[in-house]
Order: C-alpha cells, then sequence, then structure tokens
C-alpha cells in the first residue's frame, strides 16, 4: 500500500507511547548528533547540531523563538539559555509538553520557555509574532508540509528565518522501507532538498541555504545503539520487556533507513521583508 504520511495527532500517539523508553534514551534531546565541531560524546554531538541550527536561524537576543516539534525540550532549554530569548515549544506529545515544562522549572526557565500541545499543521499563534523558528528532526513526520510552511510563514515577523534540520531523500526507498517508516518510526515519506526548497517558496518564504551534513552525522547510529544496548536492563525495568524490543527494533531501522540511508541537512529559509 502506498502511504501518504501521518497526522499529527498519530505522531502525538505514538511520542506518547514511547515516552518512557526514548526518555532513557535520549535524556531530553531527541535528535541525531554532528561531528564536525570536535565533539567526542552523543550528548556534545546533539548539542553542536542544536548550535548550527542556532548559527542560522539569527534570532535576536531577547526576541521570541518558535521550536516547532519541541519533544522533551532540551533544544529549547538550550536556546533560551544561548541566546537569551523567550522560546515557545510546540509538540503533539501531551506527555513530551509535561515532561518539557518539568525541565523547564528545573532549570529555572519557566518564565523564559513554555510548551504547549499544538499542531504545526494547525497553529493559531498571531501574525508576525515571533522571530525566528526552528523544526529540529520534526518535519520527517509532516504529511502536509504544504500547510506547516505557510503557517509558520505567517506567524514569522518579516525577515525572520525558519531554520529545518531534517533526513531528506538523498536516495529511492523501496516501497517497503517507506512502508516500514510509517509504521514502526510514524514517518512520512521522505522529500528531496529540492522539494524542501519548493515546499517553502510556496509558503512565501526566499530560500536561503541548505547545507548538506551527512557525512558529519552519520557516527551518530553507533551511539544510539549503544545507547540502547547499555541501558537495556533500565529499559526492560522502566518499560517492560515487549516495549524495550520495540524501541530497540525502531533504533535499529531508524539507524538504517535514515542515518544511514538517506541525507540530513540544515535548511534555512527567511521570510521576505
Ligand atoms: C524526533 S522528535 C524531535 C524533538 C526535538 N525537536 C528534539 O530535537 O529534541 C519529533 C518531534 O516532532 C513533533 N511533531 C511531529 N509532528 C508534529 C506536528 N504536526 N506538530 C507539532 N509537532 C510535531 C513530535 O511531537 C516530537 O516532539
Amino acid at each position: 500500500m502506498e502511504q501518504s504520511g501521518r497526522s499529527g495527532p498519530e505522531v502525538g500517539s505514538f511520542y506518547d507511547m514511547t515516552f518512557g523508553a526514548f526518555d532513557i534514551i535520549f535524556e531530553g534531546t531527541i535528535h541525531t548528533g554532528y561531528w564536525g565541531r570536535g565533539a567526542t560524546t552523543f550528548p556534545e554531538a546533539q548539542r553542536d547540531l542544536t548550535d548550527l541550527v542556532l548559527d542560522a536561524a539569527a534570532a535576536p537576543t531577547g526576541g521570541r523563538v518558535l521550536d516547532l516539534g519541541c519533544g522533551q525540550g532540551g533544544p529549547a532549554l538550550h536556546t533560551a539559555r544561548r541566546l537569551n530569548t523567550d522560546v515557545l515549544g510546540v509538540t503533539v506529545s501531551a506527555a513530551q509538553v509535561a515532561d518539557a515544562t518539568s525541565r523547564a522549572a528545573k532549570a529555572g526557565l519557566a518564565g523564559k520557555v513554555a510548551f504547549e500541545l499544538a499542531d504545526m499543521t494547525a497553529m493559531t499563534y498571531p501574525d508576525a509574532s515571533f522571530d525566528a523558528a526552528y523544526a529540529m528532526e520534526s518535519v520527517f513526520h509532516v504529511a502536509d508540509k504544504a500547510t506547516a510552511f505557510a503557517g509558520v510563514n505567517r506567524v514569522l515577523k518579516p525577515g525572520a528565518h525558519f531554520v529545518i534540520c531534517d533526513y531528506y531523500l538523498a536516495h529511492e526507498q523501496p516501497a517497503e522501507d517507506t512502508q516500514l517508516m510509517h509504521d514502526l518510526i510514524f514517518g512520512s515519506p521522505f522529500v528531496t532538498l529540492e522539494a524542501f526548497q519548493r515546499l517553502l517558496e510556496d509558503a512565501g518564504f526566499e530560500f536561503v541555504a541548505a547545507r548538506d551534513i551527512t557525512e558529519d552525522c552519520r557516527a551518530s547510529a553507533a551511539h544510539m545503539t549503544e545507547a540502547v544496548t547499555d541501558r537495556h536492563e533500565a529499559l526492560v525495568h522502566a518499560v517492560g520487556d515487549q516495549a524495550a524490543g520495540f524501541t530497540a527494533e525502531a533504533v535499529k531501522q531508524y539507524n538504517r533507513l535514515c542515518v544511514d540511508g538517506q541525507g540530513y541537512a540544515v535548511i534555512t529559509a527567511r521570510k521576505p521583508q
């Protein structure tokens, strides 16, 4: 069966269901790592990737940043600390909103960083209310990217940047792998860099750049496998045998289908002045 993609509520149910396991493996930041700046650990490489995104987002100090698909809040908290900005993170998972909100409170950032349950394809924030937006490994879930990007364009101020950091279709995928992405990882079909550019321009953005960082991210696969293996007992203890097994399989297939199988890029667009 040809898959057209996943809806926000479906993806939300996936992250609610996997919350306990992902909490153990990812420690608050659910994306790959960038190894081109000398990182020696996975959390350092993840932080370096967030920094690449923030460099491209060029958010003004003291401004307001929108984190689309914020997960458990790791990138949003880093953004607020590094740039002294307010950050609003949105996710379709209620479990992630609760966890990210509690992380912000523990970090003493409750006044600067907030998290809400919202679907990026149906945002109701006022026009021109954010100084920058980014989406770290969230857009690959979204079936209706055209609607999502038009919404992001609407809520950004003129001149503001939108940065996507995600997988792109570098090689045609066998139909059974597209099906596996859909079933196991709740992804939507990958799109090429050219399709990303077209979608962004159709949504009203000026395309700025696509920086291909595929090779500098590949080492992440081994680190994710290691995290699942090293924490197997903790995973079984927290979520049980079956869910721990599902998580190990999901990470294995994520590595094969995404990290090893496709390209990865930081894509920057700007809302015209
Ligand atoms: C792989 S996680 C990345 C989380 C976070 N960006 C990070 O790097 O730690 C994907 C995130 O995208 C969010 N997401 C997927 N589809 C979404 C949608 N339609 N609207 C809002 N968030 C969405 C999920 O809820 C999840 O938080």
